[in-house]
């Protein structure tokens, strides 16, 4: 269906575990609100749907770490994110969250309905248990020594230090959180949604059906479904969370993953007794905006429950963007490594057009992007100061100065081709700007902006109305031909409002305030006009859109940017600010953070030699386990490494490795290990062998 009468926009719901940094405006937040402002602009009937996502374990670590209960840390951070929101202009029609009542009820009720048609499968399995704090023990929960590194504080799901992904199981002396205990296993029940079985059904309709989605969403989830899908638990032993809505479940709730989607349903509930139309009326054009890390949930995941519920509309497109990274390096709440959206509202006040800007222009689309001090200096600069600020402020300028402070009349008898071709611009650059925003390319529609601006600027310096006005004492016909230059650069200023207007709002309201129109001036059909400006009309004051940024002001962010980074030393007494649910796959897993600094001599203390795999074989009960037998030369050692994931025993046989020599021999599953062999992991998670070039002899030393 291409005809869609309405829009329902979702924005995803962000855990209330900490303030917004600038990596989630420009991988969601800002695209969804620039889409969601088009469309409105365009007379759309459209929602805009956001909330807190106030469950799971990420807010329970919060709130232990900080001594307080889930429902204060929830409270603080949901009234936080959402003030950060609004100031910075991202327009939700409704910003909920799921500790609401109508939330509860309406998950519990979805849970209850697919129980009730029997979809569910109820298993019982073994999971970790606290038995000083009588409590099931999320992975998260469970902390003990890396098989891989040996930090000493690596989580039940993963090592922060080394970036492995693990499994409580091969933690060395693994302890609860909750009080130290040793957890031991015990035996609970839950209920699983069967996804194997919405595989057909999800090859046909995302595979066939959404070839069009973007690359990195249609890839990840072609793998995804590739690789088989399994039942996932839908629910889990907690005391905070949506509560099961079954008899005999007292400490069960249901799984955040489960819930906070449906939070997108209930908050539209809230927001309007028409909710029906727009999440159960197959011409409704549901959209999620997400980052990277969620594509397998609103995928894959969500839309097997919908199916399984019946009655409500899927997804139309899921454009996700991938990370934005900071100077470098990966944006790491837990060492501080972030630019927080209420701090830069403290520091640059009323500048939030800055920043959407710069986020907009560089935002992780297709890739990863980086976000420095400098290129925000540079685009502020010399693309929204140099080029759009300047074009507007010197089209009003001299239009007070040449034209008497009204809009002058335009001579057709005196036109000119670049007239025409100026004015023609406005049209193809509305067409153009449309067409990107309809597939999702923010930033070339923005280009396409900044790009009409820059011809404004071109038009002007070529006609240069300032020259002709001194001739006029001579030529007093001349006139005419300042008139038409500045008439049509008022009108492009006009066109320029409206255009801009979906990215930068506050910026498109100064304007109209300047040209005297009022806000309906700003729908999208009067883009492209040429006579949206009265002639005769008296346009107020010009005055600047933007300030230039100065050297020293963004010297200071980068300085405190480094002043308030946690070194990883102090990171793994906080880590867990950082928390999330754990990543549904490896491909999610972090890469490891740079490290605290180190001088030579540190270094030389590792003893790092080449040596060759000679034997292989899997750990019995450890998944991830190889024992490997290595020849260095001078010696042959048993060395145990977590890759058995990625290589198969045989796979290795032969491979040159280097080898850490001197590395104090530890147990792993009752095999002394005497060394480490180095492996490099890329982004997907995926090890690779690090070894010489070329063969060289065992033994041969490397520094
Ligand atoms: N809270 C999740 C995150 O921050 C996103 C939840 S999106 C929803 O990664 F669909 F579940 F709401
Ligand atoms: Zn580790």
């Amino acid at each position: 269906m291409t005809d869609f009468k309405r829009y329902l926009v979702t924005a995803a719901l962000p855990y209330a575990n900490g303030p917004i940094h600038i990596g989630h405006l420009a991988g969601c937040y800002l695209p969804a609100d620039i889409y969601v402002r088009f469309q409105r602009a365009r007379k759309k009937d459209i929602k805009f749907i956001c909330g807190s996502d106030e469950h799971g374990v990420p807010i329970q670590i919060r709130a232990m770490r900080e001594g307080t209960t889930p429902q204060a840390v929830v409270d603080k951070y949901h009234k936080l994110m959402g003030d950060t929101f609004e100031q910075m202009g991202i327009s939700f029609d409704i910003y909920s969250r799921t500790s609401n009542k109508i939330h509860h009820e309406t998950a519990a009720a979805f849970f209850k309905k697919l129980y009730d048609d029997g979809l569910f499968e109820e298993k019982e399995s073994e999971q970790y248990y606290d038995e000083k704090a009588n409590a099931f023990l999320a992975d998260r929960y469970i902390v003990g020594t890396c098989p891989v590194c040996g930090n000493e504080n690596a989580y039940g799901d993963q090592c922060e230090r080394c970036g492995s992904s693990l499994s409580p199981e091969q933690l060395i002396n693994p302890r609860s959180t909750l009080s130290d205990a040793v957890p031991v296993k015990r035996k609970t029940k839950h209920w699983y949604l069967p996804l194997q079985n919405y595989e057909p059904w999800l090859k046909e309709w995302l595979l066939e059906g959404h070839k069009d989605w973007k690359n990195n969403v249609y890839g990840q989830c072609k793998s995804w479904l590739d690789n088989g899908l399994q039942p996932r638990a839908m629910t889990r032993d907690s005391s905070w969370g949506v509560k099961v809505p079954l008899p005999n479940t007292e400490g069960k709730v249901l799984y955040v993953w489960f819930d906070a989607p449906i939070g997108y349903i209930s908050a539209t509930k809230e927001l309007t007794e028409q909710w029906g139309d727009y999440w159960q009326q197959n011409d409704t054009k549901l959209v999620h905006f997400i980052g990277k890390d969620n594509i397998v949930f609103h995928c894959i995941i969500f839309p097997a429950m919908l199916k399984a519920h019946g009655n409500f509309v899927l997804p139309e497109n899921v454009p996700a963007n991938e990370f934005l990274n900071l100077e470098g390096d990966k944006v790491s709440t837990s060492r501080n490594w972030a630019v927080w959206v209420d701090e830069y509202m403290k520091d640059f006040p009323d500048q939030q057009d800055l920043l959407r800007y710069v986020l907009c222009a560089n935002a992780p689309e297709t890739k990863d992007n980086d976000f420095t001090w400098k290129d925000f200096h540079t685009r502020v600069n010399s693309e929204l100061v140099d080029i759009f600020g300047n074009f507007e402020n010197r089209a009003l300028v001299l239009m007070h100065k040449l034209c008497g402070g009204k809009v002058p009349a335009f001579h057709a008898d005196i036109a000119d081709k670049a007239d025409e071709d100026l004015i023609a611009a406005f049209e193809s650059t509305k067409t153009k700007v449309e067409n990107l925003l309809e597939q999702y390319k923010f930033r070339d529609a923005l280009f396409e902006v900044i790009e009409l601006a820059r011809k404004g600027n071109k038009y002007m310096q070529d006609k240069e109305p300032w020259i002709v006005a001194k001739s006029l004492a001579e030529k007093p016909a001349n006139q005419k031909r300042i008139d038409n230059c500045l008439h049509v650069c008022l009108q492009l200023t006009a066109n320029l409002a409206i255009l801009i207007n979906p990215f930068l709002p506050f910026t498109a309201k100064k304007m109209i305030h300047k040209l005297k129109v009022v806000e309906k001036m700003l729908e999208w059909e009067n883009a492209g006009k040429a006579k949206l400006l009265s002639v005769g009309y008296s346009l107020r004051e010009p005055q600047l859109l933007f300030r230039k940024l100065e050297a020293p002001e963004i010297q200071a962010q980068v300085d405190k940017l480094k002043a308030g980074l946690v070194k990883p030393a102090n990171a793994a007494n906080s880590a867990g600010k950082d928390a999330k649910e754990a990543p549904a796959s490896t491909e999610e897993a972090p890469a490891s953070p740079v490290k605290a600094e180190i001088v030579y001599d540190d270094f030389a203390k590792i003893d790092l030699k080449v040596g060759t795999i000679l034997t292989a074989e899997k750990v019995a009960k450890a998944d991830k386990l190889l024992k490997l037998e290595v020849d260095l030369g001078f010696e042959k050692r048993t060395i145990v490494s977590g890759i058995a994931l990625h290589f198969k025993p045989e796979e290795i046989i032969g491979q040159q490795v280097v080898v850490v020599t001197n590395l104090a021999p530890r147990k792993m599953k009752g095999i002394e290990s005497n060394g480490m062999i180095l492996m490099a992991e890329d982004k997907a998670g995926k090890l690779h062998f690090v070894n010489p070039n070329n063969k060289v002899d065992e033994g041969s030393g490397v520094s």
